[in-house]
């Protein structure tokens, strides 16, 4: 697919085999810092991180639980008042546990801030964050992000699970989309 069926073009930004190779180094680095982890959660927080999670946890060398969450954040034009509205809570009591959120793309940081706060009130032992892509000129809050997969310019960006308009998830790739 190298245009949508709304128009647009894709230009292709991160290929399929550097995402394999970037995890491959991801998953020794998070498996080693958890060595001494009896069972680690992990949550991938839907829609747009489920194929990376897939792949990252394929990879991790540890026992591990996976879980998801679904979260959006209300639009109301005064993005630092933006409220966080869970869709998908998670299943697994955190208490104590050792947690890793699994996020596609953090922007603004606005949502994977709130996620920490809300699920910091559930007294995980460790709260890390690991993050496919990171758009840091697009920064607004600051978010302690402990593995980032590769920093992006600021492009909307779509595949390997990422949608725009729910169109390119299934790309094995990421690509920029082009608006004419
Ligand atoms: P933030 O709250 O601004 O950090 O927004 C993060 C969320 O916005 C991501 O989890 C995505 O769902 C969405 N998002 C941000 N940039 C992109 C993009 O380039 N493509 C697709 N979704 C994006
Ligand atoms: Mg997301």
């Amino acid at each position: 697919m190298a245009v949508l069926i709304t128009g647009e073009k894709l230009e292709i930004l991160i290929t399929e085999a550097e995402i394999a190779s970037r995890i491959n180094k991801l998953s020794e680095q998070i498996s080693n810092s958890y060595q001494h982890t009896n069972q680690l959660v992990v949550i991938g927080l839907l829609r747009g991180s489920f194929v990376f999670t897939a792949d990252l946890v394929r990879c991790l060398d540890l026992p591990v639980e996976v879980d998801f969450m679904t979260v959006t954040s209300y639009d109301n034009k005064m993005k630092s008042s933006g409220q966080l509205r869970i869709l998908k809570d998670v299943e697994t009591d955190l208490n104590d546990r050792d947690v890793l959120i699994i996020e596609d793309i953090i922007d603004t940081g606005y949502t994977l801030s709130q996620v920490i706060c809300l699920l910091e009130t559930r007294k995980p032992k460790s709260l890390k964050i690991c993050t496919l892509l990171n758009k840091p000129s697009r920064r607004e809050v600051d978010v302690d992000i402990d593995w980032v997969g590769f920093d992006i310019p600021d492009e909307f960006v779509i595949g390997y699970g990422i949608d725009y308009a729910q169109q390119g998830r299934n790309l094995q790739h990421i690509a920029i989309v082009k608006t004419p």
